[in-house]
C-alpha cells in the first residue's frame, strides 16, 4: 500500500469497523495506489451507476454481501436509472421475472441507505456547490458537475462510487486536483449559424471523438451561448464518445485558477469543427421512419418538460399525437410538474420515471427512434438495437403528429 491512510482509515482497512467497510476501503486503496493518490479526500455526495438489472445482472450479490457485512453509506448517495418505472413496469411490458430481480437490486441499495430516486441528472435535485468533492459514476453527470458546476469528481466506476459512498471519501488524484483540470486541447467551433438544441449533442459526440482523453477548451462564437439543456446535452455526448471527465467552454465555464488566458495560445493541440461536421449527425438514418420519439436523455428537467409541453400544445391545435412519445425524468421532477405531466399524458405522451430508453429492456422492440439527445444517438444502437434519428426538440414533437 502506497497511499497515506490516517489511523482510523487503517483500522477500517484492517477490518475493525466491519466487513463491508473493509471491502470498500480495499477497493479505494487499490484504486488510489494504481493512480498514485497521496491520500483519501472526504466527499459530499456519491452517485452510483449500474442500477439497472439489464446491465448489472447478478452483480447484485456483491451489493447483498456489503449489506450483510453491515455496510451503510456515510454521505448522501443517489442511484442512476433502473430498468423500469417502479410504478408502471407492467404497462411498459416488463416481465414479472425482470421486475422481481430489479426490485431486489433496488432493495439491496436501499438497505445500504442509498436514495432510490433513480436519475442520471442528480444535479437537478441536489446541485453541488463549486469546489465540492464528489464520487460520481454517471459520465454525463460527472462532466456536468465538473465543467458546469465547478465540482470535483473523477469518472468513477459503479464499484468505486459505491465504495466511496460507504467510506465517505475518495482517492485524491485526477480531477480532484486543480492542476489536473487544465485544458489540454483547443477546439474551435466555426459555425455560420447559432448552435442550438440538439446541435450541442452532435457537437459533444464530435468533440469526444476528436479529443479522446484530453480536456478540451471549447471556443464558441459569442452569439452561441448554451442554455442549461444545451450544456446537459454537450456534457452527456462528450461523456458518451470519450473518456474525458470535463471540458471548458471559453468565457462561459470557469477555468482552473492556475490557468491564465495567455496559456490558451500555448496549447499545441488544436482542432476545428465546421457546420458540415455537425450536419453529418442529422443526415444519419434520415430515410428511416421512426416508430417512437424519446426525450429525456439525460433525464428531463422541469424546464425541459415545460418546453415540450408548450410545443405539444401548439401542435395539438392542428391534430393528434400519432406516434409513441416517451419522456424520461426523475420521480421528483415528475412530482414537481404534476399538472403538466397529466396534461401531456392526456394528449398521448408517456412520462416514465426511474428508467430510460437505453437502460430498460422495454424499448428493445423498436427498430427506429427519433430523439434530441446525442448520447442516445450513440448508445441506443448498441444497447437497444435501434437506429436513431437525431433532431431538434421542435422537430421531434412535430414528428409525433405525423
Ligand atoms: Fe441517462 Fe439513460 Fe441517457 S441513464 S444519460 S437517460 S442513457
Amino acid at each position: 500500500m502506497y497511499m497515506y491512510l490516517t489511523k482510523e482509515e487503517e483500522w477500517i482497512y484492517e477490518g475493525e469497523k466491519g466487513w463491508a467497510k473493509k471491502k470498500a476501503m480495499e477497493i479505494l486503496v487499490a484504486i488510489g495506489d494504481i493512480n498514485n493518490a497521496l491520500c483519501l479526500k472526504p466527499i459530499k455526495t456519491a452517485h452510483i451507476s449500474g442500477a439497472s438489472y439489464k446491465t448489472i445482472g447478478e452483480a447484485v450479490e456483491f451489493i447483498h454481501s456489503l449489506e450483510e457485512g453491515e455496510g451503510s453509506v456515510e454521505v448522501r448517495s443517489t442511484l442512476n436509472p433502473i430498468g423500469m418505472d417502479i410504478e408502471r413496469w407492467k404497462e411498459m411490458g416488463i416481465s414479472k421475472n425482470f421486475a422481481a430481480k430489479q426490485k431486489e437490486v433496488l432493495d439491496a441499495y436501499k438497505k445500504l441507505g442509498i436514495s432510490t430516486i433513480c436519475t442520471c441528472a442528480p444535479y437537478l435535485l441536489y446541485t453541488p456547490a463549486k469546489g465540492e468533492h464528489l464520487a460520481w459514476s454517471e459520465s454525463s453527470a460527472v462532466l456536468y458537475a465538473n465543467s458546469v458546476l465547478g465540482a470535483y469528481s473523477n469518472m468513477e466506476g459503479a464499484p468505486s462510487a459505491l465504495a466511496s459512498a460507504i467510506i465517505g471519501k475518495t482517492p485524491f488524484y485526477g480531477l480532484h486536483k486543480e492542476e489536473e483540470r487544465k485544458p489540454e486541447i483547443r477546439v474551435k467551433i466555426k459555425l455560420n449559424k447559432r448552435c442550438e438544441d440538439a446541435d450541442y449533442g452532435a457537437l459533444g459526440l464530435l468533440i469526444g471523438n476528436l479529443v479522446e482523453e484530453k480536456i478540451p477548451l471549447i471556443e464558441l462564437s459569442s452569439s452561441s451561448l448554451p442554455d442549461d439543456f444545451e450544456l446537459k446535452q454537450l456534457a452527456a455526448a462528450i461523456g458518451a464518445s470519450s473518456s474525458v471527465g470535463m471540458f471548458h467552454l471559453r468565457d462561459i465555464t470557469s477555468q482552473p485558477k492556475n490557468f491564465a488566458d495567455t496559456d490558451v495560445k500555448k496549447l499545441k493541440d488544436k482542432v476545428e469543427v465546421e457546420k458540415e461536421d455537425i450536419d453529418g449527425f442529422y443526415e444519419e438514418n434520415e430515410d428511416e421512419e421512426p416508430e417512437v420519439i424519446a426525450f429525456g436523455c439525460p433525464h428531463s428537467s422541469s424546464k425541459e418538460l415545460r418546453n415540450i409541453y408548450k410545443l405539444l400544445k401548439a401542435k395539438r391545435e392542428h391534430g393528434e399525437i400519432r406516434k409513441e412519445l416517451l419522456i424520461f425524468t426523475s420521480r421528483e421532477t415528475k412530482r414537481r410538474n404534476k399538472k403538466i405531466v397529466e396534461d401531456m399524458e392526456k394528449m398521448g405522451a408517456k412520462v416514465f420515471c426511474d428508467t430510460c430508453f437505453v437502460v430498460s429492456p422495454a424499448f428493445e422492440k423498436y427498430r427506429c427512434v427519433m430523439t434530441n439527445s446525442g448520447k442516445m444517438k450513440k448508445y441506443a444502437p448498441y444497447l437497444c438495437g435501434a437506429k436513431v434519428i437525431l433532431r431538434k426538440t421542435k422537430e421531434c414533437v412535430k414528428e409525433a403528429f405525423y
